[in-house]
């Protein structure tokens, strides 16, 4: 299969998904999920193949593309800045015609989203977001996942971001336009969310708090992040002071709601941004949203390559 650019949908935003699409991932998620773990073959990938492009560092979304890539019985190719050309300056528009006209679909994970996008607009395949420094599309529709299956609809729900104003916050502003959900944002002074940045044109999805236990308080899901991204390391000495008080801790699950649940989508570390108490608590579920970023991935890269099933 080589379609043309024009006819390829990509996902390089949460939003790129309208709202019935979602839903339809994510019963296809579950579908695929219960077929994994009932150990039954479903290949519907043969003789496709998979690109993966990795110019920061990864556990979680290599390793679930790649496992997933291969159960549904495709293959892999991945490429890094450091062993490809595109460490060595060649242009993005010429990798991309070029990768994309040897395999069927690519997922990217790189620094400014301006980057993907154009690889995206010179692509003659589906192209994934695999994380920018902008959007975590992926990571989001695991967590939305994650919620569904233990509570059901997150429409009408509060979310709570607790820390930075990043890539996982603005796309958390993007879902809960799409998926009509609330998000009370607390971040340190400096690090805010930007309602353009997010993408997002309906400023009623979230509210900003200057305290993360305000925040926290009635939330459904209380949710957060690293300090310190990949791609601002530089800035770590600072924003270890800066984000001293924006760590989730049982005081603040305790202003939640009774049976909220915790997210983080890993890496962590215990003690900056979350207590050991929390994340390996009876509330975290991080574990769960680990292993559905394969599940979802799969229904992704089965709905971009294959359209609607059945
Ligand atoms: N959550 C996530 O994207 O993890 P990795 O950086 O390990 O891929
Ligand atoms: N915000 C983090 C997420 C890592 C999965 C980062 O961009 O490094």
């Amino acid at each position: 299969m080589k379609p043309g650019s024009a006819l390829s949908r990509h996902f390089l935003q949460f939003k790129d998904l309208r709202s019935e699409e979602l839903n339809y991932l994510f019963d296809r998620a579950r579908i695929i999920k219960a077929r994994f773990k009932n150990y039954e073959r479903y290949q519907p990938l043969v003789d496709r193949t998979l690109a993966m492009i990795f110019e920061k560092a990864s556990t979680r979304t290599r390793v679930s593309f790649e496992a997933g890539m291969y159960q549904m019985g495709g293959s892999v190719v991945h490429l890094t800045t450091g062993d490809s050309q595109l460490g060595r300056a060649e242009p993005v528009e010429d990798s991309a015609r070029v990768i994309s006209r040897m395999v069927d679909i690519v997922m990217i994970r790189t620094y400014e989203q301006a980057k993907l996008e154009a690889f995206a607009a010179h692509s003659r395949v589906p192209v994934i977001n695999g994380l920018t420094n902008e959007y975590h599309p992926c990571q989001i529709l695991a967590d939305i996942f994650t919620f569904i299956e233990h509570r059901g609809s997150i429409a009408g729900k509060v979310v709570a971001w607790v820390g930075d104003g990043n890539n996982m916050a603005n796309t958390w502003l993007q879902a809960a336009e799409a998926m009509g959900f609330t998000v009370h944002v607390s971040t340190p002074s400096g690090y805010e969310v930007d309602a353009a940045v997010a993408g997002i044109s309906n400023k009623a999805c979230y509210k900003v708090f200057n305290h993360p236990m305000e925040a926290c308080a009635g939330a459904h899901l209380v949710t957060t992040d690293v300090w310190t991204s990949m791609g601002y390391e530089a800035q770590n000495e600072e924003r270890r002071k800066a984000f001293v008080d924006w760590c989730v801790d049982d005081e603040m699950m305790a202003v939640a709601q009774p049976d909220a649940l915790f997210m983080h989508c890993l890496p962590a570390h215990r003690g900056e941004e979350v207590t050991g108490d929390v994340i390996d608590g009876p509330q975290s579920v991080v574990w769960d949203e680990a292993e559905n970023r394969m599940h979802v991935q799969k229904a992704l890269m089965e709905y971009l390559l294959l359209g609607r099933i059945g």
